[in-house]
């Protein structure tokens, strides 16, 4: 969403009304333009087909495979070993600590995942988990686009996919992300407003597909 504000969700709500298969979100940043995210969580919900992920787990059977989704907002804090310390200025600490928050969130869904060890891994964020998802972007932007930390926690639970949004300017498809994790920005920009459709297949694989938008 764009702002925030209330009339974003309704519209949001209304555009997926008719969806008829689970709906999984997790927040952006511009969710918290309003300071009002517990609002949106609650209007969102609202939509029983709709599960909003804030360091939480969700499964659903498809197709007689289990599929598992865990997922947070995520934060930056840039990219090892260029990479916003906690020292100094207390807005830094701050940043430092929402980076925190979230990479404990996300941690404590991927445990839930790893736990309950479904066909198939897929992992949420919001913002950038690895550098391969965000090239194109300007270096001096990663550090608010991002952060490694993510990636970190992502890496443990080797997932069968990665996604993430937030980069508008970075690169379609699917990465190789430290040379071993499948991570795809899903940008809406970045795919030029395509919906992005991912098969699974059992040997592991995933492949990406866009649908055209009408
Ligand atoms: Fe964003």
């Amino acid at each position: 969403m764009n702002d925030g504000k209330k009339k974003e969700v309704e519209h949001f709500l209304d555009l997926v009304s008719g969806v008829q298969v689970p709906i999984i979100v997790v927040f952006g940043n511009h969710d918290y333009d309003a300071d009002d995210v517990d609002g949106i969580k609650e209007m969102l919900l609202g939509n029983p087909s709709i599960k909003v992920l804030d360091g939480e787990y969700a499964e659903y059977e498809l197709n007689g495979k289990k599929v598992g989704i865990g997922g947070a907002k995520g934060y930056g804090g840039g990219f090892a070993p260029h990479r916003i310390v906690s020292r100094g200025e207390r807005a830094t600490k701050s940043f430092v600590e929402e980076e925190d928050r979230e990479v404990e969130k996300l941690k404590t869904a991927l445990y839930q995942m790893e736990n309950a060890a479904p066909d198939f891994k897929i992992t949420l964020t919001h913002w950038a988990a690895f550098e391969e998802t965000i090239e194109g972007e300007p270096k001096e932007l990663y550090v608010i686009l991002g952060s490694s930390r993510l990636g970190d926690a992502i890496e443990q639970v080797n997932p069968h996919l990665a996604l993430s949004g937030h980069a508008h300017h970075g690169p379609r498809g699917i990465k190789k992300a430290r040379g071993t994790v499948s991570a795809c920005n899903i940008a809406y920009k970045v795919n030029e407003g395509k919906m992005s459709l991912f098969d699974f297949f059992s040997d592991g694989s995933v492949v990406l597909r866009h649908l055209e938008s009408h």
